[in-house]
């Protein structure tokens, strides 16, 4: 288990060092990630270099028994870097630049950048790549965090190389866009330009497909930090710290690419479905290289500085959190930062040493968890999970996209399923429709309004081979280039599902609109439902939203029809048997009652069963990796297992044996 923090001693004088490393001893503290911002000090100028004090560091955390996590320092160029080559600096969408004075201000598709970083990181990849002390390599810093997208002339000319790439000829581009509508028909890639600041709507499929590129230019620049490091004679695992879901970036392409997956978790401790979207979070980057562990490479040990106001954890929310992180797979737990900054835009941000010294709860729960860590045993292996919620970036960059029938959460949606199956202690991976296949037993996709043709092809093939497959609503809309395909919608799904489509009558988005008047106009009965006596839902009645989508089940079977709204009478959810398995589709997407309905009923036709079976009390998390078992009382009260004979206080947890030995 490695357990320790980013270390930015270019922050402090010489003096400091020993004092930090002697207490990120007392701390337990196994791995420091070094020199994340650290630029400016390796390079002051054009043909200056200073490794000294970074040699000197290095072999003081080396004597000190302390590893080294060790960065490329690309993610903050120095204003000399600027202020010589202004080309490096990213534009706006009016092309305007982000200037120097920040972090990250650098367009990663600028020549003069990844000229500079190279020999920035080949400096340090010859020099560091066989020193002792160096355990792992991280490259540059959340890469794409604070300017996911950028326009400037670079990224048009690395834009329009990525589309003849993509496409070959101008006409494929063209006929990809759509591009007879509003006559924007290209007569070579020269006239290609990024989604500049447009009078009006900007094409879908071009948005899109600067996503894309933007997505695919991180990745590229952490490819190639990563060959140059590997150039270097570097044997070490590669990196770099996603962000769980990021917007911004697909890391399920990126992935392949990583010898670790290492996530940044920031969760705001005054949000309701903190807990849920922490868990989800871990599930996400462990789905990532499923079967593998994964490294929290930062979370915060207290309060961040960058929330409009930022409460502190409370009693034991460290730990808890930690937890959840090692229950789902982590093999190692990381913060931002060792030592609390005396200066600077992140001076209020808590840090395992605070600035208020060791007399604080921050050490003291510091320190705890050092020692906790430290007694663990040898950690399994994640497993897979019964249940897939597909989720999926280009889907999600497309499904939000404008001028649709709706406004679209998607994540927030995705969240919810998870919610429903996280409160029943069902472990859940979260993958892309094409992962889906016969290791699950049920596969939930909602809002999957863009399909590629391999995604197309896992989730037919999962409902024909026995799974349980539950899709919609929103889903099977268009294409990957966001083209409606020929014949309607639902062209793809629609026959395993058995259903037709007619339209899609959107509601009001739950966030935007009156309760009351969504409930009325969502509201679904289950019709009489024959098998569904083993679950609660043939009685219920619960709130669609999003849509109510008016549907043909032609060859299915209707288990819940719209009461009211613009689809009453009309089938809400319908089911289709195949063999042992079925393939479900909802026209709407239930409220939370009815998300804990459709779950429940879902589980029990498939089969995927909740951890060791159990049910657990509200606020109790449960998780498992192997036959590692992790219980969590995120409650405020006492909590008892009777299956385990536990009984947790609030914000405590235990790890349990599947053979029941804690
Ligand atoms: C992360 C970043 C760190 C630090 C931290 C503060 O996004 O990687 O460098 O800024 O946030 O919460």
């Amino acid at each position: 288990m490695l357990y320790g923090a980013d270390y930015n001693p270019d922050q402090w004088p010489e003096e400091v060092w020993d004092d930090d490393v002697a207490r990120m001893r007392e701390a337990g503290v196994t791995t420091v990630s070094l020199g994340i911002f650290a630029w400016s000090r390796l390079q002051p100028g054009p043909d200056e270099w200073d490794f000294g004090w970074l040699d000197r560091v290095i072999d003081l955390l080396h004597a000190g028994g302390i590893g080294v996590n060790l960065a490329t320092a690309t993610a903050s160029p120095p204003p000399w870097v600027t202020v010589r080559h202004p080309d490096v600096l990213a534009a706006d969408e009016n092309g305007a630049p982000y200037w120097h004075g920040s972090r990250q201000h650098h367009s990663p598709s600028s020549p003069t950048y990844r000229r500079l970083a190279a020999e920035l990181v080949r400096r340090i990849a010859e020099r560091y790549a066989h020193h002792p002390a160096v355990v792992m390599w991280h490259v540059d810093n959340e890469l794409g965090c604070h300017l996911p997208v950028e326009y400037g002339d670079s990224a048009r000319d690395a834009f329009r190389a990525w589309l003849r790439e993509r496409y070959g000829t101008v006409a494929a581009l063209d006929a990809a866009w759509g591009a007879d509508f509003w006559s924007q028909r290209y007569g070579s890639f020269d006239e290609v330009f990024p989604p500049r600041k447009a009078p009006y709507s900007r094409n879908p499929a071009q948005v899109l497909d600067y996503r894309r590129f933007m997505s695919d230019t991180w990745l590229s620049l952490f490819r190639m930090q990563a060959d140059i490091i590997r150039a270097a004679g570097a044997t070490q695992p590669i990196s770099t710290n996603m962000m769980g879901p990021f917007p911004h970036a697909d890391y399920a392409s990126w992935a392949p690419h990583i010898d670790v997956i290492t996530d940044d978790c920031y969760p705001d401790p005054s949000s309701p479905t903190r807990v849920r979207d922490i868990a989800f979070q871990r599930d996400l980057v462990r789905s990532l290289k499923r079967g593998t562990p994964w490294l929290l490479m930062e979370q915060a040990t207290d309060a961040v500085n960058w929330r409009p106001t930022n409460p502190s954890k409370r009693d034991g929310q460290l730990a808890a959190e930690t937890a959840q992180a090692i229950g789902r797979g982590a093999d190692g737990v990381f913060f931002f930062q060792w030592r609390q900054s005396r200066a600077g835009s992140e001076k209020f941000h808590s840090a395992m040493l605070p600035h208020a010294g060791t007399r604080t709860r921050t050490w003291e729960s510091v320190v705890e968890l050092g020692s906790a860590l430290a007694a663990l045993p040898e950690l399994p292996a994640p497993s897979d999970s019964p249940v897939a919620l597909v989720f999926d970036w280009e889907n999600w960059w497309a499904v939000e996209g404008a001028d649709h029938p709706g406004t679209v959460d998607y994540l927030g949606v995705v969240r919810a399923w998870y919610g429903a199956l996280h409160r029943r202690g069902v472990m859940v991976d979260v993958v892309r429709p094409e992962d889906v296949d016969g290791r699950y037993r049920l596969a939930i996709a909602p809002f999957l309004y863009l399909m590629r043709d391999p995604g197309v092809a896992a989730l037919r093939a999962f409902a024909a081979e026995g799974g349980v497959l539950a899709a919609g609503p929103f889903t099977d809309v268009v294409d990957e280039s966001d083209r409606f395909r020929d014949g309607g919608f639902l062209t793809q799904l629609g026959p395993i599902l058995g259903v037709a489509f007619e339209d899609f009558r959107p509601l009001l988005p739950p966030t935007l609109g009156d309760a009351a008047a969504r409930a009325g106009a969502a509201s679904v009965a289950a019709a009489s439902p024959a098998e569904e006596a083993a679950v609660a839902f043939g009685s219920a009645e619960f709130a669609g939203t999003f849509f109510a989508e008016a549907l043909f089940a032609d060859d299915a079977a209707v288990l819940a029809t719209f009461a009211s709204g613009p689809s009453a009478g009309r089938p809400a959810i319908t089911r289709r048997a195949h063999g042992s398995g079925s393939a479900w589709y909802l026209a709407t997407q239930p409220d939370e009652r009815g998300l804990d309905l459709v779950v429940a009923r879902l589980l029990a036709e498939s089969g995927a069963e909740s951890v060791l079976g159990i049910a657990p009390p509200p606020g109790v998390e449960l998780a498992q990796r192997g036959d590692l078992v992790t219980i969590i009382n995120h409650g405020e009260g006492e909590a008892r297992i009777p299956e385990l004979g536990l009984a947790l206080g609030p914000q405590e947890h235990a790890y349990v044996r599947q053979d029941g030995a804690a």
